[in-house]
């Protein structure tokens, strides 16, 4: 009789076959771009009451099984999915997910996963030295000057405990009494959402951000710095921290980091950089100009599962003095804190999970197997063709970019028609035509795109133009009245995908 080993050996094996199926598909662009259908829809399809009532799940079932749950996955290895920062994994890290997710050590203290624990401290201490910072020591002597930081699961996680460490330095005892109403967090109105959330979970309500002057797309201009600050302090508050973002998350331009780190150190403000997508680019030769000035920054962070080509979810946050981080937790768990004079490393005491995934393992296999120069150039790549891409889009009659991107992110509009823009978007995902986002810039709605898939090119780009100019001609002749001969007259040829032609009996909405 097989063992369970045995057969777990058996059906990963098929289960790694379906997967390679259908992501070669993806990349070779013969599957939908997206796979959204309606909830209802989904459920019965993967017969889920059934399964989840019953059991009784065997082989040759759950490879059907998988087949249609990969279908209606988003469809990251399409070169027509150009739409979340969300990596399209590289295979290396994703068999160190695979193995983690069977080996599930929860390694936050060491001895609960001793290899994953010291692969996390070696890739902090790599990310470290990229931001230009010194890396921690395996025994810090009393007194030594060095940098610290932890992996997260996710960017909202290491914005929160950023922010919980420049709380630490600006109320020393907020921990136990709980944040002072006078701190104010300076932040550019196009900040990640986690950031307002993180103040909001620290307790110091909405009101203490204090939105900072920026151009119109959102980028903090260094010049009102001096005035913000005089308003805080005017309002009777004190800066706890400055957010910066490296790049924003809706059009991936940069804040300008030198002037303002060199107005905070001046100031004697926490300088905390969002760089959760644009990190990366520390590896790229050409694109790590973007981030001149990052190393005077308090705190930092970096998502993996952005731009490193890592599975969801990897996270680090980063700080330029270990003390500060030391300040953020004031917490004691007797029954996990040991091992703190052995040569081990436990993140446990600095980390909001109490258990953590072997999140290095990932980020480390990327480095083994690429090298850290193939990163950067995959960086370098995908923001040279973002740039194409939008003087491609800029030059179509009928669209217009707002700014020339400077990350692998971009925007543009088709038209006039605020709401006609979001229907396009929505109807191209529903059809599997192409899957991209739309993003409010400057007051208006823009679609959006991120460059993550290696496969997208100026020929994927000039087709979703078409794709984009036929939607917006269906939905338009869709709002006005039937023409005579009724509706089948008024529909001009299918999108452009298999599943386009396939729904052609659905009217736009
Ligand atoms: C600038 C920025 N900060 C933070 C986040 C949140 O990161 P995560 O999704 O890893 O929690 C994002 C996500 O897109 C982001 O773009």
């Amino acid at each position: 009789v097989e063992d369970d080993l045995s057969r777990f050996e058996r059906v990963a094996e098929d289960a790694i076959r379906t997967v390679v199926r259908h992501l070669r598909a993806e990349l070779e662009d013969r599957t939908p771009a997206s796979g959204y259908a309606p909830l209802g829809e989904i459920a019965d399809t993967l017969d889920l009451k059934r399964w989840i009532g019953e059991g009784g799940m065997r082989e040759a079932d759950f490879t059907a099984f998988l087949q249609r749950y990969l279908a209606h996955s988003v469809q990251l290895h399409s070169p027509r999915h150009i739409a979340h920062q969300v990596s399209v994994p590289d295979y290396p890290a994703a068999i160190a997910a695979l193995v983690n997710g069977f080996t599930n050590n929860p390694m936050a203290i060491y001895e609960m996963g001793p290899a994953a624990a010291t692969i996390e401290f070696a890739v902090v201490n790599w990310m470290l030295e990229k931001v230009g910072w010194t890396p921690q020591p395996v025994r810090p002597r009393p007194g030594s000057r060095h940098s610290a930081g932890v992996l997260t699961h996710g960017g909202s996680l290491a914005n929160l405990t950023a922010l919980l460490a420049a709380r630490a330095r600006a109320a020393p005892d907020a921990w136990e009494r709980g944040a002072p109403a006078d701190l104010a967090v300076l932040t550019a109105p196009g900040s990640h959402y986690s950031v307002a959330r993180a103040v909001a979970i620290l307790g110091m309500g909405s009101n203490a951000i204090y939105t900072l002057p920026a151009n119109r797309f959102g980028v903090i201009d260094p010049d009102g710095l001096e005035q913000a600050v005089t308003d805080v302090h005017a309002s009777g508050r004190r800066c706890m921290a400055l957010v910066a973002n490296a790049c924003q998350t809706a059009t991936g331009l940069h804040d300008p980091l030198r002037p303002i780190g060199e107005f905070c150190a001046a100031n004697d403000i926490w300088l905390h950089v969002d760089a959760c997508h644009g990190a990366t680019a520390l590896l790229a030769a050409r694109s790590r100009q973007l981030l001149d000035g990052i190393e005077l920054a308090d705190s930092l962070v970096w998502d993996a599962h952005k731009m490193m080509q890592v599975p969801v979810i990897c996270a680090a946050v980063l700080f330029r003095r270990s003390e500060c981080f030391d300040e953020a937790f004031h917490q004691d768990a007797s029954y996990l804190a040991y091992g703190k004079d052995a040569d081990s490393y436990d993140s446990l005491p600095r980390a909001i999970e109490c258990t953590k995934s072997g999140l290095g393992f990932k980020i480390f296999m990327n480095l083994a197997w690429r090298g850290e120069r193939a990163l950067g150039d995959y960086v370098d790549d995908r923001y040279a063709a973002a740039r194409r891409f939008h003087d491609i889009i800029a030059e179509r009659p009928g669209f217009e970019c707002p700014y020339r991107p400077e990350s692998n992110i971009l925007c543009f509009r088709y038209g006039d028609d605020d709401d006609l823009m979001e229907a396009i978007r929505e109807r191209m995902m529903r059809d599997g035509a192409f899957h991209i986002t739309s993003a409010i810039i400057g007051g208006r709605r823009h679609l959006r795109l991120t460059v993550m898939n290696k496969r997208t090119d100026e020929a994927t780009i000039r087709r979703l133009l078409t794709t984009i100019e036929d939607y917006a001609a269906r939905l338009r002749d869709a709002s006005q009245p039937e023409p005579a001969g009724g509706a089948e007259a008024a529909r001009p040829p299918g999108g452009s995908s298999p599943r386009a032609h396939q729904n052609d009996h659905r009217r736009p909405r």
